[in-house]
């Protein structure tokens, strides 16, 4: 696949065929997501690829610490709710989701389910739990790399077929992934991905997120 087809057509997946995803190509696209640069090379990421029983036990884990109304323990900083342009474009495109969804505004029960799903990590056969070395935590350059390595994976993913989505509720009771995942002390949970082989006839696959236009995020100076 041409790079720009696969940057220009990449979208978030979340419905998944039940198919499993051999640990050799999962192992080839982590390849190409370790080309990914980082600040001085440090490559401060670990990526801990988890599938079969240790997956469930995290979704359930997940699930009934959520139901349980278990509030939400992350090992990175939160920003605390979007405002303004940020909270518009989170609407945005949770409208275009619901809505291929047959998801209605006052419909409680299938909002609610919506939400348990990702905490499930839409029920993907594979998930890569991205951590982060901990003696680097407080800075944000190695956030940044983080960034790179987790777009350089859903991206290498693409290209093979795969889909994937970045899904920061799979490690919102992050106790239980690590325990599930055995993340050793030095490291820090930043984000796992949910992944495996689209299922086509999942209505929010075929969702197009929107971008505001290149002039209202880009300056060029000096042209
Ligand atoms: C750090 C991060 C966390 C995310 N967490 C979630 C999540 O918990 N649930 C979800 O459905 N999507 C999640 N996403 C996916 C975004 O909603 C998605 O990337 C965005 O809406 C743009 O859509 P696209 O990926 O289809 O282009 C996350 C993305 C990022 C980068």
């Amino acid at each position: 696949m041409e790079l720009d087809q696969a940057m220009q057509g990449r979208r978030s997946i979340r419905g998944f065929k039940k198919e499993p995803v051999k640990r050799e190509l999962l192992e080839e696209i982590i390849a190409l997501a370790n080309r990914a640069p980082s600040s001085m090379n440090t490559q401060p990421w670990y990526f801990h690829v988890l599938t079969g029983e240790p997956l469930e036990a995290v979704r359930q884990g997940n699930s009934e610490r959520m139901l349980g109304g278990v509030p939400p323990v992350r090992e990175i900083v939160d920003h605390g709710a979007y405002e303004g342009v940020h909270r518009d474009r989170q609407v945005e495109i949770a409208v275009q989701l619901f809505e291929a969804m047959g998801i209605e505004r006052n419909d409680k029960e299938k909002r609610q389910d919506w939400v348990m799903r990702g905490f499930r990590q839409f029920d993907a056969p594979v998930s890569v739990v991205v951590c982060l070395d901990r003696d680097l935590v407080d800075g944000t350059i190695a956030h940044f790399d983080l960034g790179a390595v987790t777009y350089g994976l859903v991206l290498a993913a693409w290209s093979k077929g795969l889909g994937s989505v970045i899904n920061g509720q799979g490690i919102m009771q992050s106790p239980v992934v690590r325990e599930h995942a055995g993340i050793p002390d030095d490291q820090v949970i930043m984000t796992c991905v949910a992944l495996g082989w689209p299922d086509e006839s999942f209505d929010a696959n075929s969702v197009v997120s929107r971008r505001r236009p290149v002039e209202n995020m880009a300056r060029f100076v000096g042209f």
